[in-house]
């Protein structure tokens, strides 16, 4: 067998192992499988990759390939084994803005190839020039849009930068704007390609990138987050092509449309318009929140231990606090102390909750919760009127009433769990600050509610001693 057919083999499996993974991270149950066959399929790409250009290359450039594929491997172990669960989602960002930028080289080297011989010696076919432009322009543009907005949104969810949307004058129209020019440029670009032209369509695209993420507010960010998994998909696409690799295309393609359809899915149960969203925020007006005041009721965990021994049934629901604290482990031990006692214990889980999708289901599994008892926020919002106590542990934008009855408020018309109609409910976290949108949760001040402030693990852990 020829190398390329070897190769080709390889890659028909490296493809067929990529489905497999996203059809195995549907689910809980499949999802450690479909990482398993991710990783499998990764790594036959690569390694037939590196084989058959070993095939072709001088030895200097084989052992710079080789070298590539140990150091940047290595870096991508240590990093994905120190990093914390709670930072996964500025990782995420910042891997999508290597595809990005992955994407952007590739456009440059495939222009300064042609440049280099002249349109005359190039191995590009003469009818083929103009796709090749194109290819080109479109390559640079997706991958320099997701660069910066991958960037962004690293800031963003690092904390390095504020959650808060920018608004500029006229933002929409810029964004427009861009999108016009870059059409011009590309159209330039095929008549007569040019070191200009390449530049401006870099420049335009870098810049997009950065304004469309940087006008999503906080609360949008999970959106942002997977359509830039889906643009990421697409630049790797649009680089299959420029490298005449199908196996980049093939995974590229399904990258970005499964991207594409987990953030249509998420601005669905956000009721946000997904168009809104990727073209960054248009049509949102910002309107201002109505101030929150009041008293707010502080208690011990002796006080919440009484309730607890009273309840019949509780709810907890969890959020990006208890990521924070690690308190997983002690809130399934007060699962499991609860059921002992006979009283009725479920979960509810808000679609973004935490900061990555999934993140909380990750955590309880983590700390062996039943599944059976982890319920999604639609399938538990009608039971909380008739529950005893919900105990928010580390929630605060899932949890916040301001989304249904404050039109002025920054997420407003999401869906929330309506905590606030449970008899009782307890929320633990260290302060009165604000969640991930920067939005007051008047929930704080209801009549029903009490505050527990302080580590939500230890919190958590001090009940348990009191029960
Ligand atoms: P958040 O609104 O982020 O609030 C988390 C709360 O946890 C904070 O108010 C904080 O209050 C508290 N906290 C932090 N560390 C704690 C600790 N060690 N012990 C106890 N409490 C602690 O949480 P949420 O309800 O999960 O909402 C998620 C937000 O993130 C949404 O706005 C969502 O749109 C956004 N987001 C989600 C995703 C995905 S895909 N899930 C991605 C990006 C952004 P204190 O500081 O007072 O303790």
């Amino acid at each position: 067998m020829s190398p390329e057919a070897a190769a080709t083999a390889a890659y028909i499996v490296a493809a067929l192992l990529t489905v497999m993974s996203l059809a195995g991270l549907s689910k809980h149950e499949t999802a450690r499988n479909g990482v398993v066959y991710g990783i499998a399929g990764m790594t036959v790409a690569l390694v037939a990759t590196v084989v058959l250009a070993a095939g072709s290359l001088e030895a200097g450039a084989v052992a710079l390939l080789v070298a590539g594929f140990v150091i940047g491997g290595g870096i991508g172990l240590w990093r994905a084994r120190v990093v914390e669960m709670t930072g996964m989602p500025e990782l995420i960002a910042l891997l999508h803005s290597f595809v990005g930028l992955a994407a952007v080289l590739v456009g440059w080297n495939g222009y300064l190839e042609v440049e280099a011989v002249g349109a005359a010696q190039t191995t590009v076919a003469p009818e083929l020039l103009g796709i090749h432009s194109v290819e080109v322009g479109v390559g640079v543009f997706i991958g320099a849009v997701t660069f910066t907005g991958s960037i962004v949104a690293y800031g963003k969810l690092s904390g390095r930068m504020k959650s808060r949307p920018l608004t500029l004058p006229g933002k929409n129209a810029l964004n427009l704007g861009a999108l016009v020019a870059f059409a011009a440029l590309t159209v330039a670009f095929v008549v007569a390609p040019s070191l200009g032209v390449m530049i401006a369509i870099t420049a335009v695209a870098l810049a997009l990138g950065w304004h469309l993420v940087a006008s999503i507010g906080g609360g949008d960010m999970p959106v942002v987050v997977s359509m830039l998994n889906s643009y990421s998909g697409w630049a790797a696409a649009a680089s299959g092509f420029l490298l005449d690799n199908t196996l980049l295309i093939v995974t590229g393609a399904l990258v970005g449309s499964s991207g594409a359809y987990l953030s249509y899915v998420m601005c669905q149960a956000m009721n946000r318009s997904f168009i809104s969203v990727i073209a960054g925020g248009f049509g949102v007006e910002s309107g201002t929140a109505a101030a929150v005041e009041g008293e707010h009721r502080e208690v011990g965990a002796d006080e919440v231990a009484e309730m607890l021994r009273e309840a019949s049934s509780v709810v907890i629901t969890p959020g990006y606090g208890m990521a924070v604290a690690q308190a997983q482990y002690p809130v399934a031990d007060l699962t499991r102390k609860l059921r002992d006692k006979g009283v009725e214990v479920r979960f509810g889980i808000h679609p973004v909750a935490g900061r990555l999708p999934g993140h909380m289901n990750v955590l309880l599994a983590e700390a062996k919760v039943p599944y059976d008892i982890v319920l999604e926020m639609d399938e538990i919002n009608d039971d909380l009127a008739s529950t005893s106590v919900v105990l928010v542990i580390g929630a605060n934008d899932t949890v916040n009433p301001a989304a249904m009855e404050d039109p002025g408020s920054p997420i407003a018309g999401m869906p929330v769990l309506r905590v606030w109609e449970a008899k009782n409910v307890v929320v633990f976290k260290r302060s009165m600050a604000v969640g991930y949108a920067g939005v007051q949760n008047p929930l704080f001040f209801r009549e029903n509610t009490s505050m527990i402030f302080g580590d939500a693990k230890n919190r958590v852990e001090d009940i348990l001693a009191a029960l």
